[in-house]
């Protein structure tokens, strides 16, 4: 008898969460992404990853139906602060998703910081965020410029090269990705003898890449990524610099622009926190479900959109999907564990991922992983109080 009082009132509650769950309104979810410009690709591709995931769970996260607003933010960080309050205080938004460029990042972070809202970076590596200006409403579902950097000094130091050039544009991302980049190919017994740089989103590479063809190093460690990738790469071949000088780069130099690139970047090494054939079950059905959904291969940027999803819905989950519930939200997205195509991850005390760091060689159309070049890198997360 008790028992089946029991069942009865275990079943009666399970329904009134259910219910409770059901008659609570959309969460609203601000995507601030480029849609025009250089990076406009990467922005679909995080806005397409992030969308997989959701409807992966039948379009709706921990029993939330999910309302998008969207900003298309040009990659310009002069519009940065009136982007972002457009979806905070115009639209109300619960949570940000965004961005890709690292200075228009970094306004945001500012803006989420004041008003409290919770904001999940799927690309944008400003170091910074991860590090002085660190909060408990910001979490990264892709890297630190440092991490690539990183990772690619590594690779360079090994294969024996003493004399590095770099080259990139001149803002947070070019410069912390060579740093990182510095930082462990000197440490691995070389010298970069020369920063090369240009403004963002220039593309006239010919005077760069003459002084590079005297100057003669050992190897050149270039960031770019998008549409400037794709020319510096072709430029860098028509040059006819691959042949005396080897190009490498951190990942994005060849992610989501192989098709566009062809046999100029046949070849090139890069490291980056995902490759094209990591052979696993979840890899794979991530990759066919996206193949399947948009008619395309998706790339790093829609990895780190779908773990941008993924993470949101870890918080949510913990709290049944009462968005309220922000410290009891906040606390499990820190502790998860997610089950990311690119492997698992957990995130640092500043709130980035810790993660592997592949080395890749472009095959074809496909970035293949050939080794890892650091296991398990952390952010390094340096002036973050928290
Ligand atoms: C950045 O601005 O942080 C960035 C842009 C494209 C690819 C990687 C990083």
């Amino acid at each position: 008898m008790n028992r089946i009082r029991f069942a009865l009132t275990a079943a009666a509650l399970a329904a009134s969460v259910t219910a409770a769950q059901a008659q609570q309104p959309p969460l609203k979810v601000g995507l601030m992404l480029p849609a025009t410009g250089t990076f406009a690709a990467l922005g679909d591709a995080i806005e397409k990853g992030f969308k997989l995931h959701v409807q992966e769970q039948g379009g709706k996260l921990a029993g939330r139906e999910i309302q998008y607003f969207k900003v298309d933010d040009e990659s310009d960080p002069s519009k940065a602060t009136d982007n972002v309050n457009k979806l905070i205080k115009r639209d109300g938004v619960d949570v940000i998703v965004g961005t890709v460029h690292s200075g228009v990042a970094l306004a945001m972070a500012r803006a989420a910081k004041e008003s409290n809202t919770l904001l999940i970076v799927p690309n944008a590596g400003a170091d910074a965020i991860t590090g002085p200006q660190c909060a408990p409403n910001i979490f990264r579902s892709s890297f630190s410029n440092w991490q690539p950097g990183y990772a690619t000094g590594v690779i360079a130091a090994g294969k024996g090269y003493k004399r590095a050039m770099t080259i990139t544009w001149n803002y947070a991302a070019g410069t912390e990705t060579v740093k990182g980049f510095t930082e462990a190919f000197e440490k691995g017994g070389g010298k970069v003898v020369k920063d090369l740089s240009l403004p963002f989103p220039n593309v006239e590479f010919q005077a760069l890449l003459t002084e590079i063809a005297a100057q003669k190093p050992d190897v050149v460690f270039a960031f770019f990524a998008g549409g400037g990738a794709v020319k510096f790469v072709k430029d860098y071949d028509g040059a006819g610099l691959r042949k005396t000088v080897p190009l490498m780069g951190s990942g994005f130099l060849t992610d989501g622009t192989l098709e566009a690139q062809g046999a100029a970047a046949q070849g090139l090494i890069t490291s980056l926190h995902y490759g094209d054939n990591i052979e696993t079950p979840r890899n794979t059905a991530f990759r066919n479900k996206y193949a399947v959904a948009y008619k395309a291969n998706p790339d790093v940027y829609a990895m780190q959109g779908y773990d941008a999803a993924q993470m949101l819905a870890a918080g949510l989950t913990a709290v049944k999907g009462d968005f309220k519930q922000r410290d009891a939200l906040i606390a499990a997205m820190k502790k998860a564990q997610i089950d990311s195509p690119r492997g698992k991850f957990t995130l640092s005390p500043q709130h980035n991922p810790t993660q592997d760091f592949y080395i890749r060689e472009v095959k074809g159309n496909y970035n293949v992983v050939t080794g890892v070049a650091v296991k398990a890198l952390p952010d390094p997360g340096r002036g973050c109080r928290m």
